[in-house]
């Protein structure tokens, strides 16, 4: 069948196009506010795309904290969400006041970044510091919806020393999590190798 993704089709249940474009990974940013405040939220419209220098993105659907305080404050923290670390993860996805830290909302702990102001989360096997270079909002066609992306650098890399094996990130060890559509997530739990043509 064909159908229009941006209508609601009598013949689907839900809209399938997020649990199509899977797995997606997901980018639990951390900022801080113009007040301070410590901001934590998952994104899986979030990728890394460019390696030279290492770049990253993530984009919100409508206004939310996390875009306002990587834009003004110039900064974010992304953040590795291992399967441990799921709960928490949802935990820091409600809407809640922007003067809420979400770090002690999901009891997590709090680690100072080397080159951002914002903190990584400690629990997290590993961690990029981020400088904004530009927030773009994205054409709409549909009547007052807004969706904004940012774009960064990464500044910094950190990783768990436990999750290195010779002198490789584990990505399988790290049993690192993935967004599919409706409520469903994954799990990278197999991996394999494949060469590339000359
Ligand atoms: C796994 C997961 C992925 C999400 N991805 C996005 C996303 O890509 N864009 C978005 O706007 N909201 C996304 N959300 C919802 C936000 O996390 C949620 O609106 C959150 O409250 C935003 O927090 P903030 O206002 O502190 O930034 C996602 C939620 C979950 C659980």
């Amino acid at each position: 069948m064909f159908f229009d993704p941006n209508r609601k089709s009598p013949a689907l249940a839900y809209n399938p196009i997020k649990a199509i474009v899977a797995p997606r990974p997901i980018g639990w940013i951390s900022t801080v506010s113009a007040t301070g405040v410590a901001n934590l939220a998952p994104y899986s419209f979030f990728n890394l795309i460019a390696d030279a220098p290492f770049m990253v993105m993530f984009a919100t659907s409508g206004h939310k904290d996390s875009f306002f305080n990587a834009v003004s404050s110039g900064e974010f923290v992304w953040n590795l969400v291992s399967h441990n670390l799921a709960d928490a993860m949802n935990r820091t996805a409600g809407t809640v006041e922007a003067q809420v830290d979400e770090f002690e909302l999901a009891g997590l702990t709090k680690a100072e970044s080397q080159t951002v102001s914002a903190p990584r989360v400690a629990e997290a096997l590993a961690a990029l510091e981020c400088r904004v270079d530009q927030f773009i909002p994205l054409k709409s066609s549909i009547e007052n919806r807004y969706n904004s992306m940012v774009i960064a650098t990464v500044t910094c890399a950190y990783v768990d020393d436990s999750m290195l094996k010779d002198g490789m990130f584990d990505t399988k060890n790290a049993q690192i999590l993935a967004r599919l559509g409706y409520q469903d997530y994954t799990m990278v739990d197999r991996v394999f190798p494949l060469q590339r043509p000359e």
